[in-house]
């Protein structure tokens, strides 16, 4: 297993992997701005060279930072995988100085695992669940 940045070679792979999730509008264009913008990131997880996971974020403002998806492919989940992508963007979000993370997500649940707490609520956002937005401040 490998943690490293996207290069564009890489977006038709990060483009079928969001497509496999049902819910959500991301596309392989998200990947491609994120990779060409300085202060953005656009991680990829290769299991023997094959893209499984992969995160998007962006450095906003002064010192905070989105954080668009985290994705790991169906049958390469429950392995601590998207751990490891979140302790990656932790560390790449210390060095460009975010000190604040928010992002909105239907899996509060995962999210909370790693200290974002719920700051709203889009009810029915998906026809079944809503789209909570969170935060956490980075120490
Ligand atoms: C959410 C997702 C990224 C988790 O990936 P994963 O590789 O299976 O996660 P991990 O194995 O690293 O699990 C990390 C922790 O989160 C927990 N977890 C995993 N998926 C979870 C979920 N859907 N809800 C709640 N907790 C979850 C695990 O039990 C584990 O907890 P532990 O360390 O205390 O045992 C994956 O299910 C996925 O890609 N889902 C579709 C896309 C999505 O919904 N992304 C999030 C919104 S952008």
């Amino acid at each position: 297993m490998e943690i490293r940045e996207a290069t564009l070679g890489d977006v038709e792979q990060i483009g079928n992997l969001m497509r496999s999730d049902g819910r959500r509008a991301y596309t392989k264009d998200l990947a491609i701005d994120l990779i060409e913008n300085s202060q953005s990131l656009c991680l990829v997880l290769t299991e023997n060279n094959q893209i499984v996971g992969s995160l998007g974020a962006r450095g906003e403002g002064k010192n905070s930072c989105w954080l668009y998806y985290i994705i790991v492919k169906e049958e390469f989940r429950k392995k601590g995988h998207a751990r490891e992508l979140m302790k990656r963007f932790f560390d790449e979000a210390r060095k460009i100085g975010a000190k604040r993370i928010a992002l909105d997500t239907p899996e509060k649940e995962f999210f909370e695992k790693f200290g974002f707490k719920e700051v709203g609520r889009l009810p029915d956002w998906y026809e079944d669940m809503d789209q909570v937005i969170m935060y956490m401040t980075l120490g």
